[in-house]
């Protein structure tokens, strides 16, 4: 019936799946090269990636025309071009990053002796040192210091070109150790942060929004010759449609580890890419070099609702009122669950990742999520809210 067809195709365009992807359409996309003519801000291409000169960009930058001219060819490179974009010299002054550095090991080690904090979506333990919300940790701890490294006029513009004014700048530092492996391949936040499973039940239109609402960048504190594992990227993977669903897949996987590119960085350089973009760290081969980022997620001024709401506070008042009604069989458990996917926070995000890390999965345990596991094991009110509370203190700086 004709009907039929037309929801049947409908459903198609809305519900991505995994069985969508095909490495044919993959390959159509990825398996093109960069053209500098149509970059006239870039200094070069290496490896299928454009690479701008930091000083020439900040001259281009000081006229108001020719930066929104910048700004434009940026979006079009991460967007439909080869997704990544390179700053040679992003750091004018070096004094600033290299005061950085002695803070961010003067934090791994302290962390390393309290024993605290580290957890890692990807790296066994060791294999790397991680400090999440290094931006506030350097901040309070060496206020000049922040202010002349994230003075830094590049990370500025990239960030406004791609998100617009009003962005929100997080950064985690990440030091891969000598012998610290790879990654496997993924993207970033926000769906990249979900199981494929999660993903798919998100529509097509928000597989399209996610890579809008970031920016990913880095910005290297030490030479990283490619022995030392610098990041491993796919140019223009960022244009398949499913490739949320894609990355987890073994031929995709594969056809990664043959396709993807890996571009030596200098001190002081950085990379910012379409979080979208297929990427991993790469396995650091090196002797003694303690590869050293800074990660830096930039997002939207638009990733948050219009009023506040103390949903920690509305949960603890509905709790008990929810496990009374299941109990006299006023509420079934289906409508108990929507119910508390109104009231309670579904998104395991912003939270404090030293308190609340995300080891064995991608995302912390939600308050809905939380709520849900105390109804199903009928928790009374008291070990419920107590674990409320450790749930709202876990997410605190
Ligand atoms: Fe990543």
């Amino acid at each position: 019936m004709k009907t039929d067809s037309i929801s049947t195709l409908r459903s198609q365009q809305v519900w991505l799946s995994a069985n969508q992807c095909h490495l044919d359409d993959f390959g159509a996309l990825v398996e093109r090269k960069t053209d500098l003519a149509a970059y006239p801000f870039a200094s070069e291409v290496a490896a299928n990636v454009l690479i701008y000169d930091g000083t020439a960009v900040r001259r281009v930058a000081s006229s108001s025309e020719s930066r929104k001219a910048l700004m434009a060819e940026w979006v079009e490179a991460m967007t439909d071009g080869p997704g990544i974009i390179v700053f040679r010299g992003a750091f004018a002054d070096l004094a600033a990053l290299d005061a950085a550095t002695v803070h961010f090991w003067g934090m791994i080690e302290e962390q390393r002796a309290g024993n605290t904090g580290g957890g890692d979506h990807f790296a066994k333990p060791g294999a790397n040192d991680r400090i999440w919300n290094a931006l506030e940790k350097l901040c309070l701890r060496a206020p000049e210091v922040f202010a002349a490294y994230y003075g830094n006029e590049i990370i500025a513009l990239v960030s406004e070109a791609w998100l617009g004014p009003a962005y929100q700048i997080t950064s985690q530092l990440n030091v891969v150790n000598p012998g610290g492996s790879a990654q496997s391949v993924h993207r970033d936040y926000h769906l990249g942060f979900q199981t494929a499973e999660a993903g798919a039940r998100y529509p097509a239109h928000v597989h399209r929004l996610s890579p809008v609402l970031t920016l990913q960048g880095a910005v290297a504190h030490c030479d990283m010759p490619v022995e030392t594992g610098p990041t491993l990227y796919l140019p223009y993977s960022q244009t398949y449609l499913p490739g949320y669903l894609a990355t987890g897949l073994p031929e995709f996987q594969d056809y990664f580890d043959r396709h993807h590119v890996q571009l030596p960085l200098s001190k002081g350089d950085a990379a910012f890419f379409n979080p979208a973009l297929f990427h991993a760290a790469g396995s650091n081969r090196s002797e003694n070099v303690r590869r050293m980022a800074n990660l830096l997620q930039v997002s939207s001024a638009y990733g948050r609702a219009m009023e506040s709401v103390d949903r920690a506070r509305m949960s603890a008042v509905l709790y008990p009122a929810l496990r009374s009604m299941i109990s006299l069989g006023r509420l079934t458990t289906a409508n108990a669950a929507h119910a508390v996917a109104t009231c309670a926070e579904g998104y395991s995000f912003p939270t404090n990742l030293d308190r609340d890390p995300p080891i064995g999965g991608l995302a912390p345990q939600t308050q809905q999520a939380l709520m849900m596991q105390a109804l199903a094991e009928n928790w009374g009110p008291e070990k419920f809210n107590r674990s409320l509370e450790a749930w709202s203190w876990r997410r605190l700086t």
